[in-house]
């Protein structure tokens, strides 16, 4: 259980700095970098501690929930890939010593799966919402929610969705995926919070989504049994 609360704190410290390095602006390039860095340092102990989900990918592909929950990881595998790669190709500072010749087009496809590698991390976190959920509340002896406080809790989820889907619109989330240049900067003196504060509604919108969507999936599993069950 400790290991377990110890992993937790370095994947939440994960989603820190991938949410840190969204303000390049704010922090500068060297910061970016190094930010950046240091979550892919995390990133492969996270790898190396779900080092069992690489022997079980290829299983369990005719069952829907695992086909859901493993091309999302599968996609966010990919992505983080291709955020290194890029990251070693643009660097300016890090890997600056590499002399990679960085491109405009590089640069461009740094920044587009920068913003897929934040909906689908979002997503994977989603996929495990109950698991963690569960772990952290036999953790801090929460004891099991009354109907008030799961209402009072979907409410307030709900709300931070809405949140979500207008900061998809706010930070111009939908042109940064078509990879189309805008020229409206994020202004951080008046308004650092709110940048923290948008991004992260939009990791809660896009964990609810895979959240329930596994929740879907499971009741569709369950009515395809039902019947031999009842039998
Ligand atoms: C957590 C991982 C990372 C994320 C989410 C991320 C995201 C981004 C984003 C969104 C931009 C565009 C900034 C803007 O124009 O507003 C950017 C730019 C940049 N990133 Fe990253 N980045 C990450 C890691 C890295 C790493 C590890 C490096 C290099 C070691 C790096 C190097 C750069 C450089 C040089 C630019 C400027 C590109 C330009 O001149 O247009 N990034 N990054």
């Amino acid at each position: 259980m400790k290991l377990f609360l110890f992993r937790l704190i370095l994947d939440m410290l994960a989603i820190g700095l991938l949410l840190a390095a969204f303000a390049y602006n704010w922090f500068g390039n060297a910061a970016h970098e190094i930010i950046g860095t240091l979550m892919f340092g995390l990133l492969i102990s996270h790898n190396v501690f779900n080092r069992r989900w690489y022997g079980m990918v290829a299983k369990g592909w005719r069952e829907p929930r695992s086909v859901f929950s493993k091309t999302i990881t599968l996609c966010l595998l990919l992505m983080m890939v291709g955020l290194l790669a890029t990251s070693v190709i643009i660097s300016q500072t890090v890997f600056d010593f590499l002399s990679l010749r960085s491109t405009f087009t590089v640069r461009q496809i740094h920044a587009l799966i920068a913003y897929l590698v934040l909906l689908i991390a979002a997503l994977h976190v989603g996929l495990q919402w109950s698991m963690i959920m569960r772990v952290v509340g036999q953790a801090l002896h929460v004891k099991t929610g009354t109907r008030i406080q799961t209402v009072a809790l979907r409410g307030l989820a709900c709300l931070i969705a809405v949140y979500g889907v207008h900061s998809l619109f706010v930070l111009d989330i939908g042109l940064k995926l078509r990879m189309e240049t805008t020229f409206r900067f994020w202004d951080f003196e008046a308004a650092a919070i709110e940048f923290i504060l948008r991004h992260t509604a939009i990791i809660v919108l896009c964990a609810m989504i895979a959240h329930y969507s596994l929740k879907l999936l499971s009741l569709h599993k369950r009515d395809r049994r039902s019947p031999r069950t009842t039998e």
